[in-house]
């Protein structure tokens, strides 16, 4: 058998390389014609941007990945993190097991190599965000007015959000396994204390009934993230404002009414404010500004407590994703996914040293955080939003930067920003520089207020914008931007769609998070196409520059209301980590009638949010 399946193996290897062989003549060739100046191209040289054969898109309810792809179901909700946590039992589940346990609707993955600095793809640390938690996607006969919710149910609902570190190693074929034993694994809910850092730190409007705006208990909301140079993890709590209940025109303090309003809070869902006074807005009207932030994890250290740093503005936090500029200062781009919001950038005050990592740690405490306008004529500026400075007086309630952090929003109102259609991602490709910012969608944008940036009137289908720095440099406070990719069918003239003019496209739209590979490809998990295409979310795969600039091939196709979220690579590219969010959650699905019970497909089990590893079985690198 062995010798078989070996010889099968060696025969396929070798027909693969010689596939492979003739494939980069043909991109050398290809160099040749385009001058091959440009370093991108160069190294395009090395690493084809041939290869695999897209995914057309599915209704199928089962991931659908190219031919000679395989993946492994890394991390699933309630799989145990710890030794002694039970096989995970939807129907006898408790917050104690759910505290121990992956948590929901995972977003955002981040891979860490372990140990430390090493490099290594077939060892790590995962972290992986919890974004939300469906009360009636997890509760057996759940009623929609949460009265039948006990004090455990909230509890196991708080404990399914928040963040998990898991160890993962790669085997002999390329698949992954989880190690449950080991000393990183750690969860971080709704309820793990954090710090605050940054200006906010202990101003009156961050002060709550049980803390001197020092503490807060919990991260909520956890959507999309970033990696640091120092090796810690960046989250973002984004949709913060659906956990806290009460009738903000009731609360005495006209400004605060007006800060809550313009976050659109009070309007809770989750029905947590009969257990906790906390999420109550009559009892504890300042909770809500504790939350909104970008929070830094340090997945080394499993006993370090986690940051909410206020220096980079509390808005509807997709992620963050950080570089540094020419003279070392660590920039951080960020979304506001709301309609209508902003682009943001924070450029820390102190500069990066690769020898002092806690010094490091404490470099975005301290900086000045831009909101992006953008000009008709393919110019733009990053405003800077610092107290005093401008129409950020103290008239207007901005008179100290504890103030405009906290109603960033109202900040960046007031300096001019450019209304977006729904930031989510935004990220600089490490081979260019280029900044890419993903709009998912708006659909409420009237045709009086078009702009070049937001090109669309009704924007079913979201839009790619890609934004170069003044001289290279991330703290530029001016930039060139251009459009590059408009969602949609480009045969179809009704969607206005654009791929740098192609047509010979897998068709894409709603994109959402990003992700750059060792030869500058981005990678893209969508969020709406089931909607807009009637086709399932998937993962795409667009080359950035050189002749094949804007194609985008489907890589991956989703089980039925999945949503694609990740990705992230091994530093050897040869793995690809794609989570699937909320998988089943179907227009009225409920706990007894999921739109799907993958990944395990039993009558037995609702449909579990889940984190994919994803390999070639030859182990060569992922989209090639
Ligand atoms: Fe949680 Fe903007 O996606
Ligand atoms: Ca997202
Ligand atoms: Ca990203």
């Amino acid at each position: 058998m062995r010798s078989t399946f070996e010889s099968v193996l060696a025969a396929r290897l070798s027909r693969r390389r010689f596939l492979k062989g003739a494939a980069r003549g043909a991109a050398a060739g290809l160099m040749v014609l385009h001058g091959g100046q440009h370093p991108w191209l160069r190294s395009a040289i090395a690493a084809p941007a041939v290869g695999f054969t897209p995914v057309p898109g599915s209704r199928e309810d089962r991931i659908v990945l190219p031919p000679g792809y395989a993946h492994t179901v890394l991390l699933r909700w309630g799989d145990p993190l710890a030794e002694g946590v039970p096989e995970f039992n939807p129907m006898q589940q408790t917050s104690a097991k759910q505290a121990l346990q992956f948590g929901y609707n995972c977003d955002y993955v981040a891979y860490l190599p372990l140990p430390r600095g090493s490099g290594s793809s077939s060892r790590g640390l995962l972290v992986v965000n919890h974004e939300t938690v469906p009360s009636e996607m997890i509760w057996p006969g759940w009623d929609r007015r949460n009265t039948s919710k006990t004090a455990d149910m909230v509890e196991t609902e708080i404990a399914g959000h928040g963040m998990s570190v898991v160890e993962v190693v790669r085997g002999s074929r390329g698949e992954w396994s989880y190690v449950r034993n080991s000393p990183f694994n750690r969860r971080i809910t709704g309820d793990t204390p954090f710090s605050i850092r940054g200006p906010a730190i202990g101003h009156p409007l961050m002060q709550s009934t049980a803390s001197g705006g020092i503490l807060v208990r919990g991260t909520l909301n956890n959507c999309a993230g970033g990696t640091t140079p120092w090796g810690t993890v960046l989250s973002g709590e984004e949709n913060f404002q659906n956990y806290f209940q009460g009738r903000v025109q009731d609360l005495p303090d006209p400004a605060l009414r007006a800060l809550h309003r313009r976050y659109g809070v009070g309007t809770a869902r989750y029905g947590w404010e009969r257990f906790h006074d906390r999420f109550d807005l009559m009892k504890d009207p300042h909770e809500p500004n504790r939350f909104g932030w970008i929070v830094e994890v340090d997945p080394y250290d499993p006993r370090s407590t986690p940051v909410k740093h206020t220096a980079l503005g509390r808005f509807a936090h997709e992620g963050a994703e950080t570089i540094l500029s020419r003279n070392g200062h660590v920039v951080a781009y960020m979304g506001d996914d709301a309609r209508y919001e902003y682009i943001y950038k924070f450029v820390s005050a102190g500069r990066y040293d690769p020898g002092d990592r806690g010094a490091n740690m404490r470099l975005l405490e301290n900086g000045t955080l831009y909101a992006a306008r953008f000009h008709e004529d393919g110019t733009g500026a990053w405003l800077p939003l610092v107290a005093g400075q401008g129409a950020l007086v103290a008239a207007d309630g901005l008179g100290s930067q504890a103030e405009v952090v906290i109603n960033a929003r109202r900040a960046a109102d007031l300096v001019g920003a450019t209304r977006m259609d729904r930031p989510e991602d935004v990220q600089a490709n490490p081979m260019t520089g280029k900044v890419y910012c993903v709009m998912t969608s708006n659909d409420r944008r009237r045709p009086d207020e078009v702009d070049k940036a937001n090109p669309r009137a009704n924007n079913q289908f979201g839009h790619i914008i890609e934004l170069s720095e003044a001289n290279g440099d991330h703290a530029a406070t001016g930039f060139r931007w251009e459009m590059f990719i408009l969602g949609g069918d480009p045969k179809n003239p009704a969607h206005g769609a654009f791929y740098q003019g192609r047509t010979d496209v897998s068709v894409m739209a709603n994109p959402d998070n990003l992700a750059f590979d060792g030869a500058g490809r981005m990678w893209i998990g969508t969020d709406g196409m089931e909607g807009t295409l009637g086709v399932h979310e998937g993962a795409f795969v667009v080359e950035t520059e050189g002749a094949l600039r804007g194609r985008t091939r489907r890589f991956l196709s989703a089980p039925a209301a999945g949503e694609v979220t990740g990705p992230a690579l091994t530093p050897d590219d040869r793995t690809l980590f794609v989570a699937i969010q909320h998988p089943g959650r179907t227009s009225g699905a409920v706990y007894e009638r999921p739109g799907s019970r993958w990944p395990d497909n039993r009558p037995d089990m609702p449909p579990r949010p889940s984190v994919l590893a994803i390999y070639r079985e030859d182990g060569g690198k992922v989209g090639e």
